[in-house]
């Protein structure tokens, strides 16, 4: 969907949009397709360019908010999909910091050795919860899945630092209000777009430039290296203005910042691995690079992970 699109739904502008936001296109995922289809594909590819055997994986942690069904997890149904016969495989729910999350779990399995070959998956189906009638927010999102593969390694090289860290007093910021057990839904009634994404996005803006800031140098600092030996910066592709707000902070050059948010807006907990996916098969990102992811969303829940390629 192109900004034009939006142009016939809502009261908006295509200059608008990329001024606010920097986002020219969303992906929408096609009739019948969902965030578990999208989700196998990308670990399908994953693995394909490890080289690793489906039987190998032995834990597969998938991030999203939007699950196929309510019950079983995301998880389970693609672990069915793909068959992946000796793996472990559920759910985390950490909304655009859903990767990171991922990233973090699978960083402690393998260092206890509970764990050698892990998939880390982030996919959402954000059309089917985004609010076509709310201008404000309707624009942003778009559907996509991004995965990588993580295995026990003796080289110098991995997964050097996580942070995460959240803030649930601010939940109602970033909301879908009735669904859940608390206001389910009551029949014969209109919900009104509260089962739809709801964001106070001003709010949201001015703490995820300051947290994000904050997650990158904590992550920096426990790696041990200085914040001129980043290589690339591999950031949350929510908002352009809050990406330049960060690596100015950071003091980062925005040469050395992955941006893909023009092509494919906020997906949600995709949206990392999808960006360090095209870097990696661009051929940007070389061994030894530190490579610094960075994310924000609801919850509030935030994290950052510093890798060493
Ligand atoms: N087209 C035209 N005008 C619009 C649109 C639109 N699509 N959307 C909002 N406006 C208007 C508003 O109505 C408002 O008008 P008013 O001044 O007459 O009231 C004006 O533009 C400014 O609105 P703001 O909300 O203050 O705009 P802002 O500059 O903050 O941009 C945005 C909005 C893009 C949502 C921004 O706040 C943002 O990116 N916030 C952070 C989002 C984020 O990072 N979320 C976390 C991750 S998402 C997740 O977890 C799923």
């Amino acid at each position: 969907m192109t900004n034009a699109d939006f142009e016939k739904l809502v009261d908006t502008s295509d200059e608008w949009i990329v001024s606010r936001t920097g986002i020219r296109e969303r992906r929408i995922a096609g009739d019948g397709i969902t965030g578990s289809d999208m989700a196998v594909e990308a670990c399908k590819r994953a693995l394909d360019m490890a080289g690793c055997p489906n039987e190998e994986v032995d834990l597969l942690v998938l991030a999203t908010v939007t699950p196929d069904y309510r019950l079983p997890s995301n998880a389970c149904v693609v672990q069915e999909k793909m068959g992946l016969p000796n793996a472990a495989a559920f759910d985390v729910v950490s909304a655009c910091s859903g990767f990171i999350n991922g990233l973090s779990i699978a960083k402690a399995y393998i260092e206890t050795g509970q764990y050698r070959k892990i998939l880390v998956v982030g996919t959402e189906y954000l059309s089917s919860i985004a609010n076509y009638a709310d201008r404000s927010t309707c624009v942003l999102f778009g559907d996509a899945a991004g995965a990588v593969l993580v295995e026990a390694t003796t080289e110098d090289a991995g997964i050097r630092s996580t942070f995460l860290k959240s803030d649930g007093s601010m939940r109602e910021w970033l909301w879908i209000k009735v669904g859940g057990t608390k206001y389910p839904y009551q029949k014969g009634t209109d919900p009104q777009g509260l089962d739809k994404i709801y964001m106070s996005g001003s709010d949201i803006f001015k703490v995820a430039v300051r947290e994000m800031g904050r997650a990158s140098q904590a992550v920096i600092e426990n790696a041990g290296i200085a914040p001129e030996q980043i290589r690339w910066v591999v950031p949350h592709q929510a908002n352009l203005r809050i990406i330049e707000a960060l690596v100015k902070r950071l003091n980062v050059p925005m040469d050395r910042v992955y941006l893909n948010i023009e092509k494919y807006g906020n997906t949600s907990s995709a949206s990392v691995p999808l960006a360090l996916d095209e870097a990696n098969r661009q051929g940007l990102i070389a061994r030894g690079d530190h490579v610094l992811m960075v994310a924000f969303g609801g919850g509030l829940f935030w994290g950052s992970a510093l890798v060493k390629w």
